[in-house]
């Protein structure tokens, strides 16, 4: 095999957003596009590369076969040492952390637009994470996108072809040099390791019933994502679930048509199944896998800023914590803040964040960090660097297991002892772009005048008081860096909490996400709805950025 070096054309929109580039498949498609991008992640490695190992894989959505295909190519054309692809080209977003953390690669390639929608008219997205396993941080992204603007030509040896449908390792010769590609089992490291983090035994007792204890009844839905090998080998084969209750998991190229985002609106499959009170717990993953979502009995909905919690305040029944200590907990900003109250009472340090799991890596590789979470269904611990959707379902029905009672009732209890944190995410999806800044602006620009302190909202029958308001802004502990502009932030006295921030993840227009919390320490609120609840502060947050007026919009378009 030989290599040819393409001279190639710019283009001046790759820049990766939160979670590398994403971009729709016919982006994607356009001549030198993806091979450009590649050629960049392979050029910022600069002298690590010759002769490096990277892992390969992605969520098995369209064009992720054509992509693996393009990479193989191309690193074997630029004197990468060896490949590790999981087979069909299917790697989860958290199994790629794992192989790369296990097998001490360079990194590796991860081919996911995450919960974006997808097939040949959705969505596409190429993610570079780092030796540590987890997502690039902003300088190597940065890095990255610069790369992509002065490239003059990629290097690929065209001929070669790896029947990745093969469990088995290929070598072939490349200008002289031996080129490994070992196509894997996408799901056999990744086992290995939950069964190592959690007490599979009990957890397989609750599943199947005992004689003291009816069978706790789950249902799964992958929503066609790449969770469904995973949760057919865990939860089928090694936990002896069974089929019926395991849906949607073939992966598909494009989801089945399905929106792959574990949210009440996108997973409402499995909403609707589990309202009906056969089951005692629902879980839905997204499409490469990283994303949880977690109900109880009749569809009793876990936030996941309480999800969060609620691992926080039991965190010491699972084995792997047992072992390894809690170190720390972080949540990102807009984040519910219920688990800085466990963090308080533990006598635990509770950090706070942007917006992006690459944030919290660094924290965990200083030994500072045990378990965190974002509000948009993400909970993971240091076992990787990505969030996680398995092992929160596996940490949660080892927690159930062990303290024996219903999802329900270990958040009432919760509440009990912490008081309730409650919280809402609107989601106002494609708006016009320049639309959605004015909203922005609008808010900046009020909350910027020196009088805004201090200023008094009087909305249902509460007064909310401005403690303090920002363009929230982060500097990492361990690097020095600083993230600006990371979302509007307004903070009253009471606790309670507005946040407006633009979505970093879509691929056109504009979503403009606001965030609602209050804090109620009265136990006779405690079963009241949280939009009822939150209805006083989310007509501040409309009114305050005048969000319909500029938007035109009435309603989101999602409700968390
Ligand atoms: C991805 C990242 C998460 C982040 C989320 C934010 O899923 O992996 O860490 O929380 O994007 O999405 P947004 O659309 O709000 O920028
Ligand atoms: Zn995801």
């Amino acid at each position: 095999m030989s290599t040819t070096v393409v001279q190639t054309k710019i283009y001046d929109d790759q820049k990766p957003g939160t979670s590398g580039l994403r971009k729709s498949v016919k982006i994607f498609q356009q001549e030198h596009y993806t091979e450009n991008f590649i050629q960049a992640i392979l050029d910022a490695l600069d002298d690590k590369l010759t002769g490096c190992t990277l892992v390969v894989g992605g969520d098995g959505r369209y064009y992720g076969k054509d992509a693996v295909s393009k990479i193989i190519k191309i690193a074997a054309a630029n004197g990468v040492g060896k490949l590790i692809i999981g087979q069909n080209g299917i790697l989860s977003t958290p199994a790629v952390s794992t192989i790369i953390r296990k097998y001490k690669t360079l990194g590796g390639i991860v081919l996911t637009a995450s919960h974006n929608p997808g097939g040949p008219n959705a969505d596409f997205g190429i993610k570079f994470n780092c030796e540590n396993g987890g997502p690039a941080p902003d300088k190597v992204t940065n890095k990255i996108y610069d790369i992509t603007k002065s490239l003059k030509f990629y290097k690929i040896a065209s001929d070669i072809n790896v029947d990745i449908e093969k469990i088995q390792s290929n070598n072939i010769k490349v200008d002289g040099r031996t080129f490994v590609v070992d196509i894997i089992d996408p799901v056999e490291d990744y086992v290995i390791f939950m069964k190592k983090i959690f007490d599979f035994d009990s957890i397989k007792k609750l599943l199947q019933g005992s004689a003291e204890r009816p069978k706790f009844q789950i249902l799964i839905d992958s929503l066609n994502g790449v969770t469904g090998p995973y949760v057919k080998r865990i939860f089928g084969v090694e936990l002896g679930v069974d089929d019926a209750s395991l849906i949607h998991s073939t992966p598909l190229e494009d989801f089945g048509g399905l929106h792959p985002d574990p949210n009440l609106t996108y997973a409402a499959d499995l909403v609707n199944t589990v309202r009906n009170g056969t089951h005692d717990m629902g879980a839905a993953f997204d499409g490469d896998g990283d994303r949880n979502m977690i109900i109880g009995k009749k569809a009793f909905f876990v936030t996941p800023s309480d999800s969060l919690a609620v691992l926080a305040a039991h965190l010491r029944i699972i084995p792997y914590f047992q072992e390894t200590g809690i170190k720390g907990y972080a949540r990102s900003m807009p984040t519910g803040t219920a688990i800085d109250r466990v963090a308080k009472s533990v006598g635990a340090q509770c950090m706070e964040v942007p917006t992006g799991w690459k944030y919290f890596g660094n924290l965990m590789d200083i030994d500072r960090l045990s378990l965190c979470g974002e509000e948009s269904f993400g909970t993971g611990s240091d076992h990787i660097r990505e969030k996680d959707g398995i092992w929160a379902c596996l940490a949660w029905l080892n927690i159930i297991a062990k303290l024996g009672k219903s999802i329900e009732d270990i958040l009432k209890d919760h509440w009990i002892k912490y008081g309730r944190n409650f919280y809402t995410r609107y989601d106002y999806e494609n708006c016009d772009a320049t639309d959605a800044n004015k909203v922005m602006a609008e808010v900046e620009s009020k909350i910027q005048e020196a009088s805004f302190i201090s200023t008094k909202f009087d909305s249902g029958n509460k007064q909310y008081i401005v403690k303090y308001a920002d363009n929230y802004s982060f500097k990492d502990p361990v690097d020095g860096s600083i993230a600006t502009k990371q979302g509007l932030r307004i903070l009253f006295e009471d606790g309670s909490r507005i946040i407006y921030r633009l979505s970093g993840t879509g691929s056109s227009g504009a979503t403009i996400r606001l965030y609602v919390e209050s804090y109620e320490s009265d136990s006779s609120t405690f079963d009241k709805d949280a939009q009822v609840m939150l209805k006083p502060l989310v007509n501040i947050a409309l009114e305050l950025s005048k969000l319909q007026e500029y938007t035109g919009r009435n309603a989101p378009t999602v409700i968390t």
